[in-house]
């Protein structure tokens, strides 16, 4: 059966990613309702929008006119009922604890019209954990999006397998349409192709900081000249994607694995950033202060001069 065109969009959960996700479908013309079970996070999000309205008209060209259109197309609420109606697509992108998914799609399936399709955007669970929450199988699957979505638009496309063919044509269509760049997956893989690669790289590089081997410029220094040409190194990546995000994935694939490293992990950004309230790039600080983190200074990997070769003899002191 052929899938009706998507114009009606509802993200559930309005952080990081959720409120990219809505800005950028909002840009391309889509109608979007943003959904949180908190005021404070959609506060947070309207700030957010801010910014990345500048971002548009720096990065992208956006006019004023562009702007508003977008602003007038996007609306806000805690009320999950009013979210659900209407939508032709659901994209869920509430916080990386199966638990808390699984809540929040079993309380929407009573809310949703039966033409409406449910993706979810998480970056390292897999649709067929959630699929029998929707109540709606095979109008489920995933559909994950990158940080910095402007700039980084891939969208990761993966069924599970009870979805049905009209869905995935109908995600593939939408995320064409709002300037994506589809990532089709052949089968269900944690993490697909973006997070296979990188989680790796950002968990060997939290093992370095939480056993004192390095600290964050060093690391970022490293990845950054064996990769010129990168915006960030890993330190800056997690910074990006938000401390809260990653200490769900170390915990969650900690406990999951009985990974002793991927717990201690978990307990550095703890320890380190969320008890302080560093939660990364989106409130200011993280490993490094924003908006101008030292990884963007002019003389970042530059060769230092000579008078700071004690200092940096120091840093390879033992203990
Ligand atoms: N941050 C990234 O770089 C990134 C990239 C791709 C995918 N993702 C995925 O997107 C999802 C969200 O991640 P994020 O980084 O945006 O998280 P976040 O912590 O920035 O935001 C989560 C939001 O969900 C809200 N929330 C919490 N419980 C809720 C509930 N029960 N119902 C509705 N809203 C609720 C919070 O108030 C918050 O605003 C996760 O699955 C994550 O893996 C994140």
């Amino acid at each position: 059966m052929a899938q009706r065109q998507i114009t009606n969009v509802t993200l559930l959960g309005a952080g990081v990613l959720g409120g990219q996700i809505a800005w950028q479908s909002a840009f391309k013309g889509k109608n979007v309702v943003i959904y949180d079970l908190y005021e404070k996070g959609l506060e947070q999000c309207r700030q957010d929008q801010q910014r990345y309205a500048d971002i548009y008209r720096s990065d992208l060209g956006a006019t004023d006119d562009m702007i508003a259109a977008t602003r007038g197309r996007l609306s806000f609420t805690t009320n999950l009922a009013g979210a659900a109606a209407g939508a032709d697509l659901v994209i869920e992108a509430v916080p990386e604890i199966p638990e808390v998914k699984t809540a929040v799609y079993r309380e929407l399936a009573g809310h949703l019209a039966e033409h409406t399709l449910v993706a979810t955007n998480s970056s390292t669970l897999l649709p067929s954990q959630f699929a029998e929450a929707t109540g709606r199988p095979g109008k489920y699957c995933a559909l994950h999006f990158a940080n910095y979505i402007w700039d980084q638009n891939i969208a990761e496309i993966m069924a599970h397998p009870g979805t049905e063919e009209p869905t995935l044509v109908a995600v593939t269509r939408f995320a064409i349409e709002i300037g994506m760049v589809p990532i089709p997956l052949r089968k269900e893989q944690n993490g697909y192709v973006l997070n296979s690669l990188l989680v790796p790289l950002l968990n060997a590089t939290i093992g370095l900081l939480a056993n004192g081997v390095s600290t964050p410029e060093t690391i970022d220094r490293t990845y950054l000249l064996m990769n010129r040409g990168c915006r960030m190194g890993p330190c800056g990546i997690i910074d990006m994607i938000g401390m809260t995000t990653a200490y769900n994935v170390s915990s969650y694939w900690g406990n999951e694995k009985q990974d002793e490293q991927l717990l201690q992990g978990a307990r550095y950004i703890k320890e380190n950033f969320l008890d302080k309230g560093k939660l990364g790039a989106q409130t200011g600080e993280g490993f490094y202060t924003y908006p101008n983190p030292g990884f963007s200074a002019a003389d970042f990997l530059d060769v230092p001069d000579l008078s700071r070769a004690e200092e940096l003899a120091r840093l390879a002191l033992p203990g």
